[in-house]
């Protein structure tokens, strides 16, 4: 098979080529203006400017929705030029579209949020809509102590600063990098949003004690949510929102987690 991706040099992009090379597909880097997917089984979009990476300032806003539509739009417009069009569109989003919910339970049939990220994630995957199955990945905290959220944390942690965020009671959607390049990879062919996180979300200070005990050390701090904003700005959201998804349409595609629970995926850094 034929793979075509966007954002290949990512935390997901590089994972999934990497599994896709394994098992002898052939993979296709595509370029930030993508013109020429003709021939190509499945494409997958991953590309976008960092969220955590930066400070929101007015003009990194725009950086990370345009990196998103304007990829994802030429992606899309190459799809419908090529005379050999791929079969599945495989497009990330994220469980960002939901908002800041409390407790609330989030399926995929749930409402979009309201600010910032929600718009953008609605503005993402309102430009990825073809003539070809579009599924619209909507991941959850990537896991893995390769990159993402746990290279963020971790140091911390091993310092013994570990630190729970606000009151701890938000709850924060996740899935292993392990679990996410192996749903990607059950998905071709599949239609419309699928929440792509694990079946039981956690609140941050459950993951706090997990991440503290994995590691062997205290995590007795807590950082209040109103320092973190103005360290960090819009970006500390992230950190202090509450998004409890659950993966329903992916459980109802038959996907079997390899990391079910969040002690599983944060069990690899017990051993570095
Ligand atoms: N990791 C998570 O926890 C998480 C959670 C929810 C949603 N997502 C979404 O899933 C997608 C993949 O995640 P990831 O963690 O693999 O992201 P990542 O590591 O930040 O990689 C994204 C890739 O996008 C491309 N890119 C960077 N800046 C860009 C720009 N200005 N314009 C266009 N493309 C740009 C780069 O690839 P190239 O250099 O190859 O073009 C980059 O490697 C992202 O869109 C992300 O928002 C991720």
């Amino acid at each position: 098979m034929k793979v075509a991706i966007t954002g290949s040099s990512g935390l997901i992009g590089t994972a999934l080529r990497e599994s896709y090379e394994d098992d002898g597909h052939t993979v296709v880097r595509l370029p930030r203006v993508v013109e020429d997917v003709n021939g190509v089984d499945v494409v997958v979009n991953l590309a976008g400017a960092g969220i955590g990476a930066r400070r929101w300032t007015a003009s990194y806003r725009d950086v990370i929705l345009r990196s998103r539509v304007d990829t994802t739009s030429s992606l899309v417009a190459a799809i419908e030029r090529a005379r050999r069009p791929p079969k599945a569109l495989l497009s990330a989003s994220g469980v960002s579209y939901y908002g800041d919910r409390g407790d609330e339970v989030l399926t995929e049939s749930s409402v979009g949020g309201r600010g910032f990220l929600p718009s953008v994630v609605r503005q993402w995957e309102a430009a990825a809509v073809a003539d070809i199955p579009v599924c619209h990945l909507r991941f959850g905290l990537v896991m893995t102590p390769a990159g993402g959220v746990l290279r963020e944390l971790v140091p911390f942690f091993r310092a013994g600063l570990g630190a729970q965020f606000g009151s701890g009671r938000q709850f924060w959607s996740w899935i292993s990098l392990v679990d996410a390049v192996r749903a990607i990879r059950h998905l071709p062919g599949a239609q419309g949003p699928y929440n792509v996180t694990a079946p039981e979300p956690v609140r941050n200070s459950e993951f706090t004690r997990v991440l503290a005990s994995t590691l062997g050390r205290p995590a007795v701090l807590r950082v209040p949510g109103w320092s973190l904003r103005l360290a960090l700005g819009g970006v500390a959201g992230d950190a202090l929102e509450s998004i409890r998804a659950r993966p329903d349409r992916l459980v109802e595609a038959g996907f079997r987690f390899e990391h079910g629970t969040i002690a599983a995926a944060l069990e690899p850094l017990r051993t570095r």
